[in-house]
């Protein structure tokens, strides 16, 4: 079972917590809607397919059960939803949009640039089709019409939600940004803390609270977890700890991480920030996964000496990068559609050295599985400040 069916079982195996809501359409199709934010999906089908039942000439009631069922993995019934919507609203963009990504998800890729095509003719302006366009056409090889709809795409969203400067670096038609996009952190963050705790094929949480555990010397320590994301880390490392504090910018994240009640103290906030602004505060600091999402990693590995304790850690994984460079957008598509960059071992051991920081450790490590199953190449580091 890949990564996408069992968060399908998961949710599938949730018990709705849902009142009845009379024969309203309207209201059944808001809670269904909310049921769906939920993570309820068999709910929310149930109740806009109740809602739809009332009343069957709402485009919107169709387009948000097709969003369901694509959701649901039942991807011939949701294009047949985004039709029936689309029947009662032909200029209805959205729905062309979605039911473009539906074709492509169904491998059929002529019917999803159609699809693209009619969603710009209703809305010339829509971010989201000129990185559909985009992404379809980088995997078809065309780079040039790739990196044509990403501009496009990155003059209708400056803020740049969907990272499409990390993927015009990818195709080398840009250099690549200093690191991911504040706007796409929280787009993508957004929806991953939906599931980022019933992850089981991501590693780097754990991996660095056993680095802690194998390096720190054993009395309680003062630890800030930047980009703590949902808690992962913080949870495993909680009885090494005096003081935990956390940072992330994703909202969503941090709800989840608030919700475990491990934190002493939690941010929203630029972890760069935070270390800047806290000099001397520490006895370890832990980015499990974070430092992905930046390219040059001087800022950071500066900041941290800056924020550390004499002798105290600096503990976090990477992607690695094999070859000369110090660090580049990743080489894999998937990856850098997540504004994800990789690092070679030389470069950290390198800026280790420059910013005064000593190398305890630096292992080749797995740091998670892609959705396939297949292992994807990390690094563990435990620096320590003099
Ligand atoms: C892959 S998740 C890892 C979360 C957590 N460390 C774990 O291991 O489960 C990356 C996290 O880094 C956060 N993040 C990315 N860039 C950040 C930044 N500049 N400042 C603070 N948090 C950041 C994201 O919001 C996200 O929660």
């Amino acid at each position: 079972m890949n990564r996408k069916q069992r968060r399908a079982n998961q949710k599938a195996s949730q018990v709705p917590a849902v009142t009845a809501a009379g024969d309203d359409p309207v209201t059944l199709h808001a809670m269904g809607v909310e049921a769906f934010r939920a993570g309820q999906l068999q709910a929310a089908a149930r109740l806009i397919g109740r809602a739809i039942a009332a009343h069957a000439q709402m485009p919107d009631f169709h387009y948000n059960l097709a969003i369901v069922l694509r959701a649901q993995g039942k991807l011939t019934e949701a294009a047949a939803s985004y039709h029936r919507a689309i029947a009662l609203k032909p200029d209805y963009g959205d729905a062309h949009n979605n039911l473009g990504n539906v074709w492509k998800a169904l491998g059929e890729r002529d019917k999803a640039r159609a699809c693209f095509e009619r969603a710009l003719v209703c809305n010339p302006d829509n971010a989201d089709t000129y990185y559909n366009l985009g992404i379809l056409s980088g995997d078809d090889g065309d780079t040039g019409a790739a990196a044509r709809y990403f501009q496009k795409c990155m003059e209708c969203d400056p803020q740049d939600g969907r990272g499409v400067h990390v993927l015009l670096a990818y195709l080398g038609k840009a250099g690549a940004p200093l690191h991911t996009s504040h706007a796409h952190i929280l787009k993508l963050y957004d929806v991953r803390s939906r599931f980022w705790d019933n992850e089981d094929a991501y590693f780097g949480a754990r991996l660095v609270a056993n680095a802690l555990r194998e390096h720190a010397v054993p009395e309680k320590l003062n630890v800030l977890d930047i980009g703590c994301g949902t808690g992962l880390a913080g949870a495993l490392v909680r009885p090494l700890a005096r003081r935990l504090d956390g940072v992330d910018l994703s909202p969503a994240m941090l709800e989840k991480a608030r919700a475990k009640s491990v934190y002493d103290r939690l941010d929203q906030a630029d972890a760069l920030l935070v270390m800047s602004q806290r000099a001397n505060s520490y006895d370890a600091i832990l980015g499990a996964a974070v430092l992905i999402h930046f390219g040059d990693l001087t800022p950071i590995f500066r900041a941290a000496r800056n924020c550390l304790r004499p002798n105290g850690l600096f503990v976090f994984t990477l992607f690695s990068l094999a070859g000369e460079e110090n660090f580049a957008v990743s080489a894999n598509y998937r990856l850098a559609q997540s504004g994800c960059f990789a690092h070679s071992n030389r470069y950290v051991r390198q800026l280790a050295k420059d910013c005064g920081l000593a190398v305890d450790a630096l292992r080749n490590v797995v740091h998670e599985h892609d959705p396939e199953g297949n292992p994807i190449p990390g690094l563990l580091a435990v620096l320590r400040a003099p």
